[in-house]
């Protein structure tokens, strides 16, 4: 594809963003700031037989972070929780197919982190719960 055309795909996940709000309650949830902007983003998780059954975003910011957070949730919809974690930037900076600045990184990567904190969370949760 086209540069344009990922950043139609940018455009498109920005304006109609999937998996937009909030899940209460959500097996997890999590949410953190880019500090750079004070930017948001939220993410919620429900989980069934150790998969993501659900989820949902929310939260404030650029096209990139927002977009980009859309995104991930698309790629994570049915995944295992051990898939989720394998889940790199690189994977996502591919899904989202166009090169970005690094000005705009943390902009892209903020959903990736909050899921990331996410997800360790839920473990931390079990292994307490053994
Ligand atoms: Fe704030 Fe992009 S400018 S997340």
């Amino acid at each position: 594809m086209t540069d344009s055309i990922y950043r139609e795909i940018i455009l498109d996940h920005y304006q109609n963003p999937r998996n937009r709000g909030i899940l209460d309650p959500a097996d997890f949830t999590y949410e953190d700031t880019n500090p750079l902007c004070g930017d948001e983003i939220r993410i919620d998780v429900r989980v069934a037989d150790d998969r993501v059954s659900e989820v949902k975003f929310s939260g404030r910011g650029c096209a990139v972070s927002q977009a980009s957070a859309s995104i991930l949730t698309e790629m994570i919809e049915g995944k295992s929780l051990a898939d989720v974690k394998t889940i790199s930037k690189d994977d996502l900076l591919d899904e989202i197919g166009i090169p970005v600045s690094p000005a705009r990184l943390k902009c892209a990567l903020l959903g990736l982190k909050v899921l990331k904190a996410g997800v360790y969370g839920v473990d931390q949760a079990d292994d307490e719960d053994l």
